[in-house]
């Protein structure tokens, strides 16, 4: 397939384009680098440096460019950040995306897969989390995404637009070429290595009385290399009139302490630890159900341990210990 791939110089898009390559796509990335690097972009992809709300500068990529479906990857995804500036990611996360529908419909794009988040839910009422259970987001970031699920679900209907929006829990790892360069970094497994790498002097661990086992909080690590194989599934899966949400984590939790205790086992580094405040909105556990990707995308992790998660992002560290060039 031809395929428009928004946020491909990202993270979780980089990784993602690698794997659709491989698959035999052609893509062509947009992206305007805000978070992203030009180094990340696979070398077999177009790349287009624009704004995604920028509707002329898509008009004329998809118009050099037909393609048959979107990855929309890009956004802004920082949950405190979407707190304190509650427009802006109203504006780029909800705003944008709607324009992007509007213009790559208009260019006969009528296949979505759309990153989603965990933050759909909130504090859940149990866990591991179903798709079923309830959507109540504690932050503008997870309300942004559900309401272009829901935009997604009233496209379907109405216009026949499929799509499938990838709930992702906690991305991490790294491929062989590409790994996660986020400044500022707020993400748990590289801000560790940080420490590892000696750039920081402690992890803050943010809150040790939660009910969970050894008080700190607990997260669903899943491997980039396999969210990009849910795409790259998702896309095939892809049926007119229907709108599909898919949650994606390994349905195994590990918590903040055996994150610190997995780095320092992988680097054989010391890592020293700050007792911190809970921050505010911060569930004790978010754990995945993932049975229905399982099920019906025929989804399963290859890499679901968090000592192989963390030794591929030790390795694409020590491989680029300042990141991307570019
Ligand atoms: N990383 C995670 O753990 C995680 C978890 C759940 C959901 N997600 C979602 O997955 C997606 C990718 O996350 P990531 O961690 O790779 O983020 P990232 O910041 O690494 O990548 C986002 C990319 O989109 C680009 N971008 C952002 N806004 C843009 C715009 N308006 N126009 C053009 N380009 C733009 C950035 O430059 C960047 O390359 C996001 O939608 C995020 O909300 C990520």
């Amino acid at each position: 397939m031809r395929l428009l791939v928004t946020g491909g110089a990202g993270y979780v898009g980089s990784v993602t384009v690698e794997a659709l390559v491989d698959a035999g796509h052609d893509v062509l990335v947009v992206d305007d680098l805000r978070t992203g690097h030009r180094a990340a972009v696979h070398p077999a992809a177009r790349f287009v440096h624009a704004d995604v709300a920028d509707e002329h500068a898509l008009r004329s990529a998809l118009q050099a460019q037909p393609c048959d479906a979107l990855l929309h990857f890009a956004a802004a995804s920082l949950v405190g950040d979407s707190m304190r500036d509650p427009h802006r990611y109203f504006r780029d996360n909800v705003a944008a995306t709607l324009a992007l529908l509007r213009a790559v419909a208009a260019q006969g794009v009528e296949r979505v897969v759309f990153s989603s988040t965990a933050a759909l839910y909130g504090t859940p009422e149990r866990t591991p989390i179903p798709e079923t259970a309830a959507l109540a987001p504690e932050s503008v970031y997870g309300e942004t995404k559900l309401q272009i699920e829901r935009a997604l679900l009233w496209l379907a209907r109405t216009t026949g637009m499929a799509s499938v929006a990838l709930r992702y829990f906690n991305a991490a790892g790294a491929s062989r070429e590409r790994g996660e360069d986020h400044r500022p970094e707020s993400h748990l497994i590289p801000l560790v290595l940080d420490v590892a790498m000696g750039e920081r002097d402690a992890i803050d661990v943010f809150g040790d009385d939660y009910p969970t086992p050894d008080g700190t909080a607990v997260r669903d690590y899943v491997h980039v290399l396999d969210l990009a194989d849910a795409h790259v599934r998702a896309l095939a899966a892809l049926e007119a009139g229907l709108a599909k949400a898919y949650n994606l984590g390994n349905g195994a939790g590990a918590s903040v302490a055996q994150v610190v205790d997995t780095v320092r086992a992988v680097t054989g580094r010391d890592v020293p630890t700050r007792v911190a405040p809970r921050r505010v909105g911060d569930p004790p556990v978010l754990v995945a159900d993932a049975s229905l990707a399982r099920r019906e995308l025929g989804w399963s992790p290859q890499r679901p341990e968090l000592a192989d998660i963390v030794a591929d992002a030790w390795r694409w560290r020590l491989a680029n210990p300042t990141g991307y060039a570019a």
